[in-house]
């Protein structure tokens, strides 16, 4: 029997039930897969929470993961009993086993491990998008990152930095700046205790920011718009504190004509061609050092809630995964 966590109606991390649940033969151009790790995402408390909606209750959470095929569809003809995949989706990922679209999925080179896989797929390929399709960094931008020491942010960062970019990250304590500094960031700012756009404006001698990445959401708006220099892109990609409310697009040209974006990944990311070159981009840089993919924190699946309760409380530092 299959396990998985089930959100059965919305609500808190209490809501994330760990239970049995069947799975049928893969239907028509399906994979099925034996999960060996799951990537654990803000997005996923999104879902649970409500914030995001899901296309119907129950589903089962998760958004990325990494495993072996054991049994392939009719029609799929790129797949194989034994071959290691691994793929972000939407929803449908705390699971043991599962089946999946043979689309959805990318094949892992061998000095990838499973675990590493589980984590890049959601968090890896957005760095990838968002750093080189939604604004293209290159040597001598300066580049403001938000949250710097999680999931995403270590991985921006460090990516940011490979680009030869200067690199300002926000982070909520004094041991996430230390880890932020040691993953690519060139000046830390503790957005709790400091202004931190008085510190952007003092770091670059009132230069501004070329582009602002801001996954933090409402805590950090209108702040990010300071940050940015005339005709600048604020890139809003997250709300883990909640959503940007709205606001005039007056705003934009009062802090100098910037641009502002609010992108995802499957706007990006969203066709095989797209995905697999990104894919191939991705696991390039880790396997030319560029991009290092530590598992900072590991829970078993069944305690997805405690999960959920770490990351929501910021208590958790770079990427974790759910171990099914
Ligand atoms: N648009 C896309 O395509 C896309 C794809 C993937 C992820 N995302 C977004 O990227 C962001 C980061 O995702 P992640 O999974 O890597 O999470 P994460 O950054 O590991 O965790 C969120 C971090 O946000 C910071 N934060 C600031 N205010 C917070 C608050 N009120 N509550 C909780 N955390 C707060 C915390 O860091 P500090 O303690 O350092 O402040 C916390 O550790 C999320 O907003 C997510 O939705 C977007």
């Amino acid at each position: 029997m299959t396990k998985a966590v089930r959100v059965h109606q919305v609500g808190g991390p209490e809501v994330l039930t760990y239970e049995d649940v069947d799975v049928p033969p893969p239907g028509h151009g399906e994979v099925r897969i034996s999960q060996h790790a799951i990537g654990l995402n803000f997005i996923d408390t999104y879902y649970r929470s409500g914030l995001y909606k899901a296309p119907a209750l129950p589903f089962i959470a998760g958004n990325e993961a990494s495993g072996e095929v054991v049994s392939v569809g009719s029609g799929v003809t790129n797949f194989h009993p034994g071959d290691r995949v691994a793929y972000y989706t939407n929803l449908g990922s705390y699971t043991t086993e599962r089946n999946i679209v043979a689309d959805k999925l990318v094949k892992l080179p061998d000095a990838i491990t499973h675990e590493q896989a589980a984590v890049l797929m959601l968090k890896g390929l957005t760095v990838f998008y968002l750093l080189h399709k939604t604004f293209r960094v290159e040597p001598g931008h300066r580049v403001l990152i938000h949250a710097a020491a999680g999931g995403i942010g270590l991985l921006a960062c460090q990516w940011a930095k490979a680009l030869g970019a200067n690199v300002i990250g926000t982070v909520g304590s004094k041991e996430k700046a230390e880890l932020a500094l040691a993953n690519g960031c060139d000046h830390v700012i503790l957005y709790n205790e400091e202004d931190f756009v008085a510190r952007v404006k003092q770091i670059s001698r009132g230069e501004l920011c070329d582009v602002v990445y801001d996954g933090v959401g409402k805590a950090t708006f209108p702040g990010s718009l300071s940050c940015l220099k005339p005709r600048g892109m604020f890139v809003s990609f997250g709300n883990a504190s909640g959503p940007v409310p709205p606001f005039s697009l007056l705003e934009l040209n009062n802090h100098g004509s910037l641009f502002a974006t609010r992108p995802k990944l499957n706007d990006y990311v969203g066709t095989r061609r797209e995905l697999l070159e990104a894919a191939d981009t991705m696991f390039a840089a880790v396997l030319n050092g560029k991009l290092h993919v530590p598992i900072h924190h590991a829970y078993a699946l069944k305690d997805a809630q405690k999960a959920h309760r770490d990351l929501e409380s910021r208590a958790t530092v770079g990427a974790s995964v759910l171990r099914p």
